[in-house]
């Protein structure tokens, strides 16, 4: 199914697109080797690619399709949007509604901007961060991805040859040609870690605007945030001026208001994407009223510009209002329990093989790990060079299986599935790691 001869349409398409597209595709999260897989058709919890070969999505492009793929009633009200246009420089009515549904689910949510991506949010978020406190430096966590915006993609690609001392983790640039500035601006913290987190924080305590902070990072392990350090991040802003910034792109799926819930955090500004959007491009900054005022041309506070040509655009506001009205606490507890039970299983998996692997996540959200012991953080997580190999067969082989996951070993639930498709992943894990000893 995942091999080269039986995929002669994907390969054939991919030897056009590396004429034209750097990698042959627009994202990476793509491609793969021998060639990427294309996609004809998808419903529910299904896609097929163009050879035919038909696998439970566990991918959800990246986790944002919380519904699968052509819910009804998505498809419905988009396509009666589409016929009353798609984008104009007049604001709508679903756009109202939207944000007075996202601002109804949680109460630190006072008011709402919509952008285009989880990107767009977070580089939102730190802006306003620093627009309101007069200082320049955002701390992130290591190794956590936060989209591409300069600052926060500080530290992702972080490896043993240039990570440094967790006293003082480095700020390693993604990008070849980032400013020194930008990496001088972002304070990197070891993650879970909160005594060494608070001990860098505290060393320049004056600059920093803001704490940007994921509760489960997806490449930095998918690993839950402990409640100390979660808490203990929470307490340092509000006791040195500085703006607690919640990046709940991916978590936003894990309960109704976001995992800061869970967490009891008040973040001052949160950035959203991914399952938002009801499967089209979205992102969305909200937080406390008088901050997200800084963004009001018409107010006292105008002090941060901020805007876009498709922010809003109502396909997207309709779609993404139609899936976060479906996204009830029922079908929230639903998805989290179906995870839950994949975790356990594969687990249990691993055990009876005895196979060099692990399983962290939380919510719907679970991540496979080809080292013995759960990693606590990027550092943990960063794969060996054979262990990285390792990943990129068992995902072959689950591709084989009938099971498409995000390339990491990462798998997001959605509200489509059930205990058969979580049987039919078990049993995949199950033969693909055992193939792979
Ligand atoms: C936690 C987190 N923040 C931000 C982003 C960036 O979102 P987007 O890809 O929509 O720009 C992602 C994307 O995967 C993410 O996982």
């Amino acid at each position: 199914m995942g091999e080269p001869d039986g995929t002669p349409i994907s390969r054939s398409l991919y030897e056009r697109a590396v004429r034209v597209m750097p990698g042959g595709a627009s994202r990476n999260s793509a491609i793969r080797e021998p060639h990427p897989l294309y996609a004809a058709r998808a419903d529910g919890c299904r896609i097929t690619d163009v050879d035919g070969a038909e696998r439970i999505d566990f991918a959800n492009n990246m986790a944002s399709l919380i519904h699968g793929h052509a819910h009804p009633a998505i498809v419905s009200a988009v396509a009666n949007q589409l016929r009353k246009g798609t984008a104009s420089t007049l604001s709508t009515e679903v756009e109202v509604r939207f944000a007075e549904h996202l601002c109804s689910r949680n109460p630190n949510f006072e008011k709402v901007r919509f952008v285009n991506s989880g990107t767009e949010a977070v580089m939102g978020a730190l802006k306003a961060a620093r627009a309101f406190t007069g200082r320049t430096k955002v701390a992130k966590a290591e190794g956590a991805y936060h989209g591409l915006y300069d600052y926060a993609e500080v530290s992702q690609t972080a490896r043993p040859s240039n990570w440094g001392d967790l006293d003082s983790p480095a700020s390693v640039p993604v990008a070849h040609g980032t400013p020194q500035p930008v990496l001088d601006d972002v304070v990197v913290i070891p993650y879970n870690d909160p005594e060494r987190a608070v001990a860098i924080l505290d060393r320049q305590a004056d600059e920093i605007a803001c704490v940007l902070l994921d509760v489960m990072p997806h490449w930095a392990g998918l690993c839950p945030a402990t409640p100390a350090y979660a808490s203990a991040l929470q307490r340092w802003v509000g006791h040195n001026g500085a703006l607690l910034v919640a990046d709940e792109v991916i978590t936003f799926r894990n309960s109704y208001g976001g995992a800061q819930q869970q967490y009891g955090l008040a973040p001052d500004i949160t950035a959203m994407g991914k399952i938002i959007g009801g499967g089209f491009p979205v992102g969305a900054i909200a937080g406390r009223a008088h901050i997200m005022e800084m963004m009001n041309p018409l107010g006292d506070s105008y002090l941060l510009p901020y805007s876009g040509t498709f922010s809003a655009n109502p396909v997207t506001m309709t779609a993404g209002l139609t899936a976060m009205e479906l996204y009830d606490q029922a079908q929230i507890d639903h998805v989290n329990r179906l995870a839950e039970l994949a975790v356990g299983a594969i687990n249990d998996t691993i055990k009876t093989l005895g196979a060099p692997a692990s399983v962290t996540g939380a919510g719907s959200m679970f991540r496979i790990h080809m080292r013995p012991d759960p990693p606590a953080n990027h550092r943990e997580t960063h794969p060996d060079p054979a262990a990285a190999e390792r990943l990129k067969q068992f995902y072959n082989r689950m591709l084989d299986c009938g099971i498409l996951l995000i390339y990491s070993g990462a798998g997001a639930i959605s509200t489509p599935m059930g205990e058969a498709e979580i049987d039919q992943l078990v049993a995949a894990v199950d033969t693909s790691l055992a193939a792979l000893r």
